[in-house]
């Protein structure tokens, strides 16, 4: 038998610790939750990518009235990304969620489904993504990319 573990750090800063970059970005992420369409749930979701060349793609989450048929800020910034800028990095992500009383207290962090495609673009990058999880109480920052967010990950290589 043999055991292994797997351990996870991340940090918590004020948002008036981080640094420009990444408060830069929280603000994009911010912003961008007006762009959100979200009658059913009312939770207004922003998500702004960081490309290797600095440049800013956002998304929000689009709802529909076949719930399952929306989809997520994080996805539909990192499709726009791809769509936009084939063959660009993407070196960090911001998220900042609101519903009616204003942004959450914790940050939010990608669905599964969000992570999921988050490895491949991070796998097509070559460079491990950072996460920058706004909250009000505080932000979250993860440094190790993909694989501290969803271990044991299926890729492409799984089905070498
Ligand atoms: N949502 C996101 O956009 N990103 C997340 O990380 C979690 C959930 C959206 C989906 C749906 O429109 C609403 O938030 C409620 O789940």
């Amino acid at each position: 038998m043999k055991e292994f573990k797997k351990v996870i750090s991340w940090k918590v800063y004020n948002f008036d610790e981080l640094d420009k970059k990444d408060s830069n970005l929280v603000e994009e992420a911010m912003k961008a939750t007006e762009g959100s369409y979200s009658p059913y749930s009312g939770f207004k979701v922003g998500a702004a990518l960081l490309l290797d060349d600095g440049t800013i793609v956002t998304g929000s989450n689009q709802e529909n009235a076949a719930y399952p048929s929306g989809l997520c800020a994080e996805r539909t910034a990192l499709f726009s990304a791809g769509h936009l800028f084939p063959g660009k990095a993407v070196t960090a992500l911001a998220i900042a969620a609101r519903n009616n009383d204003g942004y959450t207290a914790q940050p939010i962090t990608p669905c599964g489904a969000c992570r999921q495609v988050l490895a491949e673009t991070e796998q097509r990058g070559g460079r491990p993504i950072r996460f920058i999880l706004y909250g009000t109480q505080g932000t979250m920052i993860i440094n190790d990319g993909t694989d501290a967010i969803l271990p044991f990950c299926f890729g492409a290589d799984s089905m070498k």
